[in-house]
């Protein structure tokens, strides 16, 4: 870090996807200065446990706890009030857990008051129409992206994550207040989606009225990810003072 932070950081998550604390504790040291969010997912948390969360104060910057949880409501709203011990920042759950799931664990954010952001995926970014078939979704995957970001709206979840096709129309129906979180990110400089079916620019999530970015490999397997993380940021710096 040189200790000059980036104006544009609060709206970029950097994925932690590293397989030890020390990767990660490396990793994310290079990039701290351009990104606010650090995202802890599963190999990460699963690898190394709670202590991970310990890095977001390391580094001041926000713990965005990608778990993507999916059970019963119980279960998940008892999840739900570890992360919010552990101070976290942003949690995910799957929007297709159903209301009552939902309801349950915004329930219970909302009565232990950390702090803590929900944030339902609705279509994952590497699925596209057929594999939504495949799973017995007929259609387009921005109408089951709209339709449980709906469901989860109306159950009290604050934040959806979507791809940066489907913000716009998420953005508007359900208002400037829903978090919207973007991942499948690809710079122009990081041609390719890898696993990612649903890609879009830094650039096009801003425009199209995303809150949040989350950027993994794009970063972190760039020759330089200090720099890589830094020209994201600068990009967002740039649409949002147009967008
Ligand atoms: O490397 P890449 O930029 O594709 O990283 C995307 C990250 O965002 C991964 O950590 C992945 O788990 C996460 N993610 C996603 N799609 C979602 C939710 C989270 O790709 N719908």
């Amino acid at each position: 870090m040189s200790g000059e932070r980036h104006p544009a950081r609060a709206k970029l998550a950097y994925a932690l996807d590293f397989p030890t604390l020390a990767e990660a504790q490396q990793g994310a040291g290079r990039v701290a200065d351009s990104v606010g969010v650090l995202k802890v997912g599963l190999e990460l948390f699963v690898s190394e446990g709670p202590r991970v969360i310990e890095l977001g104060r390391e580094l001041g910057c926000c713990v965005f706890l990608d778990l993507k949880l999916h059970d019963i409501p119980e279960t998940v709203e008892r999840a739900v009030a570890a992360a919010c011990a552990h101070g976290v920042r942003y949690l995910t759950l799957h929007a297709a857990g159903g209301p009552k799931m939902l309801a349950a664990a915004a329930a219970r954010a909302s009565r232990e008051n950390t702090g803590l952001d929900l944030l339902a995926i609705t279509v994952l970014t590497s699925l596209d129409a057929a594999d939504l078939e495949a799973v017995g979704v007929s259609g387009d995957p921005s109408h089951q992206a709209l339709r449980l970001a709906r469901l989860a709206n109306r159950h009290g979840i604050p934040g959806m994550v979507c791809s940066t096709a489907e913000v716009a129309t998420l953005r508007a129906a359900l208002g400037p207040d829903a978090i919207l979180v973007t991942p499948g990110i690809r710079p122009t400089a990081h041609p390719g989606g890898d696993d990612q079916k649903r890609t879009g620019t830094p650039e096009g999530a801003i425009r199209a009225g995303s809150s949040l970015l989350v950027v993994g490999r794009p970063i972190r397997d760039a020759a330089d990810p200090g720099a890589a993380a830094r020209a994201i940021s600068d990009e967002i710096q740039r649409a949002s003072a147009v967008a």
